[in-house]
């Protein structure tokens, strides 16, 4: 039943800042999947003894990539696959059920926050038994087998009924199908202050789930409707549809429109929150205002007192260089370890692992803790609903609070899509050959410290990583430049800029920043090497 099938390589599976993502109709081509799947085998090395999970977002093509894998799995000698039930399985989730059950890894199936359906995108995200992404190395070593790749294994068998839990076997290896949720609703109980929060929502408390069509809304009904007592319809959009019903599931206050309405409508509920396709990323609303997932993570950092779980004290904190300064001055006021690491979750592993930190964020909506190692968006929603039930107040006054506090980082990120990746490169490359003549100099008010490329050592396994180019200026200002590394065509440039405040704690973003924004497009040159005048997106 097993055979062997010959290929040829394809030369672009080379895994990003989440794993492999593509356009759908990249990943359909013949032996796509394959070829890639073969490769992380390959690289595994001995599968026998071995289990993964598997599950995806349940977007467009997950249903007949999962067959697949299963199918090349048992060919390929592993011992056990776990499953979400019909596919689906929410990053968090996959990475509990690793770390839970002490399981060698797993695959994710999933684009995370890029739209799906066929004209969408598809993607893959291997983890290994740390339960979080490969590191760097080893994606380096399954893009080289990509390269090499002649032949690969499957078991020729019918397609695998995931709708029913329990066990089975398939060519000789044992799959056990599981509820996506169970685990996961466990877990968060054991985290949060659930008898609080269940008062909370009973006293008239008020909220909205948006899982944008994505594979957050089974977790989201069983654990805010049924369990904490929301009202019915507190979730919206909550069932999975595989093109996420048009919608581009990112949670942020340009693509979770809906929710941004509703929030800043005079009836909003209390509070408003969001996740992206695969339930890692969330946004964090409150009535007529939006809290920045830099603050969010500062603020979630100077209030882990308040969460049963954190109560008896946190290792540290550490946030990607490009998310804002916010959260170090919690660090240093709690004093304990804080950390900047590259864009990408997986940095955060090495961290947590040593005992480094327990909470971690991205300006990218990202934020999570050492609960398992990805981000987690319903762990966040949950984080900021025990401060509220706790404290008794608002979004808006936890965070004007915090500010009044620590002083407010105004932050904000534009992006530049669509560029061609020459004139990316080049601009990037030119920019990084300029630093040094930029350091001592000044724009207006604004004097620039320090210009250098950010270079990351990992002080765990020693590892360098460079990743983007950070101006900083005399009064705590910063400007980072980089490249994304999720896009599945052209480049992105995403330029980061950061302005902190003492006094002057009620301003509209862009207005604080319009200043460095000047400056970020003259020094690296955006409108004439780009054609781009202003920023497609702004977050
Ligand atoms: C983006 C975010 C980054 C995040 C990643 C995966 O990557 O910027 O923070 O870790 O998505 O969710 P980028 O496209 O910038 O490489
Ligand atoms: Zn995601």
């Amino acid at each position: 039943m097993i055979q062997t099938i010959k290929t040829t390589p394809y030369t672009d599976q080379k895994m990003g800042t989440a794993g492999l993502r593509k356009k759908s109709k990249v990943v359909m081509q013949k032996h796509y999947i394959e070829n890639f799947v073969q490769s992380i085998f390959d690289v595994i090395g001995d599968l026998k003894g071995k289990t993964y999970v598997l599950g995806g977002d349940g977007r467009f093509y997950n249903d007949i990539a999962i067959q697949k894998i299963i199918k090349m799995a048992a060919a390929n000698g592993i011992s056990k696959l776990v499953i979400g039930q019909n596919g689906f399985l929410s990053t968090p989730a996959s990475s509990n059920i690793i770390l839970k059950n002490k399981l060698d890894g797993g695959f994710v199936l999933s684009a995370s926050h890029n739209p799906g359906g066929e004209n969408g995108d598809f993607g893959i995200k291997y983890a290994n038994q740390s339960g979080g992404q490969c590191p760097s190395s080893t994606s380096d070593a399954i893009y080289k087998r990509t390269l090499a790749i002649s032949e690969f294994k499957i078991c020729d068998v019918p397609d695998i009924d995931l709708s029913k839990l329990g066990k089975q076997t398939v060519c000789g290896m044992e799959i056990e199908i599981i509820d996506p949720v169970e685990d996961y609703v466990e877990m968060m109980e054991r985290i949060f202050d659930f008898s609080a929060i269940k008062k909370l929502f009973a006293n008239g408390f008020t909220m909205c789930f948006d899982a944008m069509n994505a594979v957050t809304g089974p977790y989201a009904k069983r654990i805010f409707e049924e369990i904490l007592g929301a009202s019915k319809g507190s979730v919206v959009n909550a069932v999975p549809l595989p093109d996420f019903g048009g919608l581009h599931p990112d949670p942020n206050l340009i693509y979770a429109k809906e929710l941004v309405n509703l929030m800043y409508s005079d009836k909003s509920p209390d509070f408003g929150g969001a996740n992206d396709g695969d339930g890692d990323r969330n946004m964090i609303l409150g009535h007529k205002f939006f809290v920045t997932p830099s603050d969010s993570l500062a603020i979630l950092t100077d209030n882990f007192d308040l969460i049963p779980a954190y109560k008896a004290g946190i290792f540290g904190v550490a946030k990607s260089a490009a998310t804002s300064t916010a959260v170090g001055r919690v660090a240093k006021a709690h004093n304990i370890g804080y950390y900047e690491v590259p864009t990408g979750w997986k940095y955060f592993v090495n961290l947590m692992d040593s005992k480094r930190i327990t909470f971690c964020g991205e300006e990218s909506f990202g934020t999570g803790s050492a609960h398992i190692r990805e981000k987690d968006g319903i762990w966040a929603i949950l984080f900021w609903l025990n401060i509220i039930a706790v404290t008794g107040k608002s979004v808006e006054q936890i965070t004007r609070e915090h500010w009044q506090k620590y002083g407010r980082s105004y932050y904000m990120r534009f992006d530049f899509e669509g560029i061609s990746t020459d004139v990316a490169d080049q601009l990037m490359a030119d920019l990084e050959a300029k630093l040094p003549s930029l350091n001592g100099k000044d724009y207006g008010i604004y004097h620039i410290s320090e210009a250098a490329p950010f270079v990351y050592h990992d002080p765990v396994d020693n590892s360098e990583t460079k990743n983007g180019l950070i101006i900083k200026f005399s009064d705590g200002s910063r400007i980072v430049y980089r490249l994304s590394g999720t896009g599945s065509s052209g480049a992105t440039l995403r330029v980061y800029l950061e302005k902190y405040e003492t006094k002057k704690l009620n301003e509209e973003p862009l207005e604080m920043l319009k200043d460095i924004l000047a400056i970020a497009m003259e020094i690296a040159e955006v409108p004439s090497r780009t054609g781009k005048q202003k920023a497609d997106v702004i977050t």
